[in-house]
């Protein structure tokens, strides 16, 4: 493989990577700004996002730039009225942006479609107006379960226009954890498709939407619209589903945009923590804004010409951050595809940056790993000149794949800017800038404005090269307003864990002499497949809630392609194959179990029955001592925020 010998030399000789001078002249940031801001962050922090707000409209000003007075209850930017989708949509109608391209979508299939600044606008208003119509106003909750559509982002817009609140849940989760977040958040209304296109086949959404709805529990759905998307068959059920198409079809394309609060809520998201069960991640209409307009801005180093691609899918963080809200703020032009990166061939993301000629490419280090794989024979017959900037998130990127992202996909002149963050943060938090020396395997320094650290936990900064909990150490925009139903979960899962007021993240890190951050992995335990965080203990309870399982530990285990993997210890009953199953069915029927519980994200990937499993004395399950089994480790190498006993 022709990369072996460039990784080879740059882990012998620690190379660093320099952006082209070009880059860095050009870049919206340059060496002197960058300078001037981390002094001016450091001097006087709340001037310095004071002026990051300053970039966005408001209907009304700030009284002060932070009300601290609850902490870590914040609240950024107290008194200001606002609405985000006064800064997505409404402002560029009167600027020279109106006309310009906001959305480019392309299906799997190959089909297109294209929306101004305009259209958008209209069809947002109009969907606004039949939300309105349907009874749905402030503060209400609307839950979208949706593949990659142009109508999700108009959907969430819509929502937000109104001053109500959008729950997405990602089309990979099953009819359970739909119903199970409907109840949560007190949906009054869902938004979904008939289908989608994965890897050349039809997904039927509708039909576990109707599962989902049927179940007595789901809470009080009072309608469902439906966006017509694949032609398959949808059963509608009178008068709770609803054709998007036949409800905003005689709809104004123009519609208020409803005055809030700064901390009115945006959107919850679910996200899994330390506890196991996922958690509603709230966040808010002001601080939000002003941090994905600035990181995006910065990070990403937005101008005017730019066509912008991040990979995610809508439901998850980054999807809300830089596929949806960060790019319109922006004013830039954002690419949107619904399908598989295998379909028709591995081409299809190279195929992509050559047809609408993408400039950045924002994507997951899983990802690179798969399509790396088909070794260089497809970018080599794209034509890629297009691409100046590459992003990667969700997981540690290698540098195997940093460095062929960075040579096969970035000509070797793209900055790759590996960026740390979470659903909690909801903004980019650790990250190089274009004008950054660039250590493959490093997420680099923190943005101006974000004062992070690498602590014991005591809360102790460790040592440069050491491990520890990585922290931070003041409040920042985007941060999350709190958890939905859990009003004490944001001091005692955040800000409480770790001595000294403040923010654990999570994740183990180190930081080398430089100050440049490495991320090692969470501390908790959560997993992370494919950049998606998955908590152990949703799995162990799905496994469990089948008669053939008493007991059950997973953990994840490291994956080439996937980062991490689910592996599965269990206990099995006495009776288990009384119908006469042996081991091989059962292990198949107990991986369609977990698939029917949770989703296709919660894949297991081995499955090992045992005769028990190791505990603490009060009954806890040691699961850091099978992973270090499993991995042949100490199991005291990586510290951990899990107490092994329950002290
Ligand atoms: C991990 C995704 C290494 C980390 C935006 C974090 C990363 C969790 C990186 C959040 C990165 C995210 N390098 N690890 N660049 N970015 N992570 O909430 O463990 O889905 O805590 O947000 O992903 O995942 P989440």
């Amino acid at each position: 493989m022709d990369h072996t010998g460039a990784v080879d030399a740059l882990l012998q000789e620690e190379r660093v990577f320099r952006p082209l001078p070009q880059i860095v002249i050009e870049a919206n940031v340059n060496p002197q700004e960058y300078r001037m801001a981390l002094e001016k962050a450091e001097q006087d922090v709340l001037s310095y996002w004071e002026d990051a707000a300053h970039e966005l409209d408001w209907f009304k000003k700030w009284d002060a730039v932070l009300d601290d007075s609850k902490a870590p209850q914040y609240t950024w930017f107290p008194g200001a009225k606002c609405n985000i989708v006064y800064n997505a949509l409404d402002r560029h109608i009167d600027s020279p942006n109106k006309n310009k391209l906001a959305l480019i979508w392309e299906g799997e299939p190959g089909d297109q479609r294209k929306y101004t600044y305009y259209e958008l606008y209209r069809e947002v208003n109009r969907f606004a107006n039949a939300l309105r119509s349907l009874g749905i106003g402030r503060g209400d909750h609307v839950v979208l379960y949706m593949p990659l559509l142009p109508e999700v982002t108009i959907a969430m817009l819509a929502v937000a226009k109104i001053g109500a609140v959008h729950t997405l849940v990602y089309g990979g989760y099953s009819a359970k954890v739909l119903r199970d977040r409907l109840r949560d958040v007190g949906a009054k209304l869902l938004v979904t498709a008939d289908g989608f296109y994965r890897n050349g086949k039809v997904i039927n959404l509708k039909h576990i939407v109707d599962e989902a709805l049927s179940g007595a529990d789901a809470g009080g759905v009072e309608s469902c619209v439906v966006v017509h998307r694949a032609n398959v068959e949808a059963e509608m059920h009178e008068p709770r589903d609803l054709w998007y198409a036949d409800l905003v079809r005689r709809e104004s394309p123009e519609s208020p945009t409803e005055v809030l609060n700064t901390d009115d809520p945006l959107f919850i998201l679910y996200s899994s923590g330390t506890t196991g069960t996922p958690k509603g991640i709230v966040h808010s209409h002001g601080g939000y804004m002003v941090g994905v307009n600035r990181t995006l801005n910065w990070v990403f180093d937005i101008k005017p010409t730019d066509i912008f691609w991040c990979t995610a899918d809508a439901g998850w963080i980054t999807g809300h951050s830089y596929v949806v809200y960060g790019p319109l703020i922006a004013g830039t032009t954002t690419v949107m595809y619904e399908g598989s990166a295998l379909y028709p061939q591995a081409d299809r993301l190279w195929d992509v940056v050559d047809r609408y000629g993408v400039t950045i490419l924002y994507t997951a280090p899983t990802l690179i790993r798969m399509l790396m794989r088909y070794g260089t024979q497809y970018p080599r017959q794209k034509d890629l000149s297009t691409l100046r900037l590459l992003g990667t998130v969700g997981e540690p990127c290698n540098p195997e794949a940093w460095v062929w992202l960075y040579k096969n996909i970035g000509h070797s002149e793209c900055p790759i800017m590996d960026t740390w963050w979470q659903t909690e943060s909801g903004m980019i938090l650790i990250s190089p800038l274009p004008l950054s020396l660039l250590k493959p395997g490093s997420v680099n320094r923190p943005i101006p404005g974000i004062d992070a650290d690498v602590v014991d936990a005591q809360g102790q900064p460790v040592p440069a090269g050491k491990g520890g909990f990585l922290v931070l150490r003041q409040p920042w925009p985007g941060m999350m307003r709190g958890i939905h139903g859990a009003p004490d979960a944001l001091r005692e899962d955040y800000w409480e864990r770790i001595p000294g007021g403040v923010y654990c993240a999570g994740d183990v890190a180190r930081k080398d002499a430089d100050g440049y951050f490495w991320i090692q992995g969470r501390a908790d335990e959560v997993m992370n497949i494919a950049g998606h965080r998955i908590g152990t203990a949703e799995v162990e309870s799905a496994l469990v809630s089948h008669k053939a399982v008493t007991e059950a530990a997973v953990i994840g285990v490291p994956d080439s392609i996937k980062g991490e993997v689910a592996k599965a210890f269990v206990v099995l009953a006495e009776e288990w194959d009384a119908d006469g199953a042996s081991l091989d069915d059962l292990v198949r029927a107990l991986r369609a179990h977990v698939r029917a519980e949770l989703g296709s994200v919660a894949e297991i990937k081995t499955i090992e029955p045992r005769a028990s499993l190791p505990r603490t004395p009060s009954g806890k399950i040691l699961r850091r001592l099978l992973r270090a089994e499993e991995l042949g480790e100490d199991p005291g190498d990586m510290p951990s925020l899990v107490q092994d006993d329950d002290a």
